[in-house]
């Protein structure tokens, strides 16, 4: 039986990138919060030959879709999940944004870790952001439990507390937050996902061209400063994120575990540079 991969955000830049490429030797699962292009994009798949296994609509936070994904990966053979679905500053409030970023990327592994078989292997999208160096030990601590109760309103009193009440970068930081937890969570799970003899990686995105990076660039100064100051000197294109997740998720990197790979023009490392 083919691998099934699920493609979260399938129907956002990377998302369509990482299902033409994986879904060359994997029959599909996709699902993304939008319906209309989510259906013309697995239509659009099914006419170029690609196997699609299920197309499930709606938001990614919501028990009835983890239930169809379940479902449609409980088959007699290894997954993989390429994680893309996220918000980013510009597009939710920090409360929306952590709950989609962080807390359903929870709710979404511990629903297929009774799924998990040998060579099993998630690639998670975090971004660049999760590297910014912000000390902030309390806030950790909190970001490693994203179930607990009350989560949302102590992650927004730990960012009050940070920036002030109402603060303009309070989307900015939420996000920030969001991604070094998925980082941190990529870690944390590797040694129970090893046990299983699957894989769980991280991939931290720079400025990549795709609907969000576009719409960040244009709302960010800081994100347009970043892009010229990386050593690639340009974006990247959704295509170069998917070339990393399809590596991640092959046989090649079966020694690659619990880490987080900068796809990201060098721009975390020239930012570390000049910070000495
Ligand atoms: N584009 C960049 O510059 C950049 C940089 C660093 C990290 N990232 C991260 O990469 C990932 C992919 O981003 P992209 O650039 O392809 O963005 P995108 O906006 O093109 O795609 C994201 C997709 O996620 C979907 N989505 C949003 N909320 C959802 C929900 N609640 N349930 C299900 N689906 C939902 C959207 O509908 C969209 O199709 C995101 O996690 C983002 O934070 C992006």
């Amino acid at each position: 039986m083919r691998q099934r991969a699920l493609i979260t955000g399938a129907a956002g830049g990377m998302g369509r990138a990482c299902a033409r490429l994986l879904g060359a030797s994997r029959d599909l699962v996709l699902t993304d919060v939008t319906t209309e292009a989510l259906q013309r994009f697995a239509d659009e798949l099914a006419s170029d030959g690609y196997a699609i296994a299920g197309v499930h609509a709606g938001d990614l936070a919501s028990e009835a879709v983890l239930e169809a994904l379940t479902c449609d990966l409980a088959v007699e053979a290894p997954f993989t999940i390429v994680h893309t679905a996220g918000l980013s500053p510009s597009q939710a409030d920090w409360r929306r944004i952590m709950d989609v970023n962080l807390v359903a990327t929870e709710r979404l592994l511990r629903a297929v870790e009774p799924l998990l078989r040998p060579e099993s292997v998630a690639v998670l999208i975090a971004s660049g952001a999760g590297h910014f160096p912000v000390a902030a030990p309390q806030m950790d601590a909190l970001l490693a439990d994203p179930l607990a109760p009350g989560f949302l309103d102590l992650i927004g009193a730990g960012i009050e507390t940070i920036l002030g009440p109402g603060h303009p970068n309070a989307n900015g930081m939420s996000y920030m937050f969001s991604k070094r937890a998925l980082i941190r969570l990529c870690e944390r799970r590797a040694e129970a996902w090893g046990r299983r003899g699957a894989r769980i990686v991280s991939i931290s995105p720079g400025l990549i061209l795709t609907p969000m990076g576009k719409l960040e660039r244009e709302k960010s100064p800081l994100v347009a400063t970043l892009e010229h100051s990386a050593p690639a000197g340009r974006p990247g294109s959704p295509m170069e994120i998917a070339f990393a997740a399809r590596f991640l998720a092959s046989d090649e990197a079966s020694f690659i575990t619990g880490c987080d790979l900068r796809v990201d023009g060098g721009g975390i490392a020239a930012e570390r540079a000049r910070q000495g």
